[in-house]
């Protein structure tokens, strides 16, 4: 091709690149806009929700707080909260049944939220200080911390429970009870949990999960445990069922 077509041709090639350019800052800027349009009605509609619960407690004279920083907590994060609400009293107690407080060793507990399992097993005769409480919620870890001194609080990601709590435990734990949303996780990882929460545990010690769903949390074919489960808790919201584990 002769010089003078060959920089025509690469005139044009460089014209469409910057006419691409444009067009994607154009896209990109929309983008944006769309994105921080969806925060601005977050942020609206997580306010508005405040706004009602506030006015809910003074009619009433009651204080939802935990509830306001669980439903901020979900808007921010909804998977990894995994419930709209904190558990309510049944289930809780539900739970904290399956750990025998004249047990020996700590007591584990995973992704206790604003604490309303921890409350039921220190009510069944737990003993603060065996409390050992993952969660990594920030704003959770406070409320944890200032209503829970004695216990040992950890926080971080209880999917990494062996590199967590090996160094930390000093004896086998005597229970490990999950508050989770365990099955928005593969279930190679939920395994992969169960196993490191039965290294971490006396033989025969219970794995408590409670599970909105229909379906086990951990399905009885994975095998290497035994499995018991508690009836449907109508009295929660949703209802939900309290799934035990026990590694023989
Ligand atoms: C369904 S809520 C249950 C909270 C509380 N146990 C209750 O029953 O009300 C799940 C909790 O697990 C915590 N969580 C979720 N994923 C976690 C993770 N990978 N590590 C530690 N905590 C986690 C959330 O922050 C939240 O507090």
């Amino acid at each position: 091709m002769p010089l003078p077509a060959l920089q025509m041709v690469e005139q044009k090639i460089g014209r469409q690149i910057r006419l691409l350019e444009i067009k994607k800052g154009i896209i990109e800027r929309k983008i944006g806009k769309q994105i921080r349009l969806f925060e601005q009605k977050r942020d609206g509609i997580g306010k508005k929700i405040e706004k009602q619960i506030k006015q809910f407690e003074l009619r009433r004279g009651i204080r939802l707080d935990d509830e306001v920083r669980f439903i901020r907590s979900w808007i921010e994060r909804p998977l990894s909260i995994g419930a709209v609400t904190p558990s309510g009293k049944v289930l809780a107690r539900t739970m904290a049944r399956y750990v025998d407080p004249s047990s020996d060793g700590p007591v584990v507990e995973l992704g206790p939220g604003t604490g309303p399992i921890t409350e039921a097993l220190v009510e069944s005769g737990v003993a603060p200080s065996r409390l050992v409480l993952v969660e990594f919620n920030p704003a959770f870890c406070r409320i944890l911390k200032a209503r829970y001194p004695d216990a040992t609080l950890v926080q971080g990601d209880a999917y990494s429970l062996r590199r967590l709590l090996e160094t930390l435990l000093i004896q086998p734990a005597a229970a490990v009870v999950s508050g989770l949303p365990l099955v928005t996780k593969p279930i190679r990882e939920r395994w992969r949990l169960i196993r490191d929460a039965f290294d971490l545990m006396v033989p025969g010690a219970p794995f408590v999960q409670f599970t909105y769903s229909v379906a086990a949390p951990l399905p009885k074919r994975l095998g290497g445990f035994t499995v018991e489960a508690s009836e449907r808790i109508w009295m929660n919201l949703p209802p939900a069922r309290v799934w035990v584990y026990r590694r023989p």
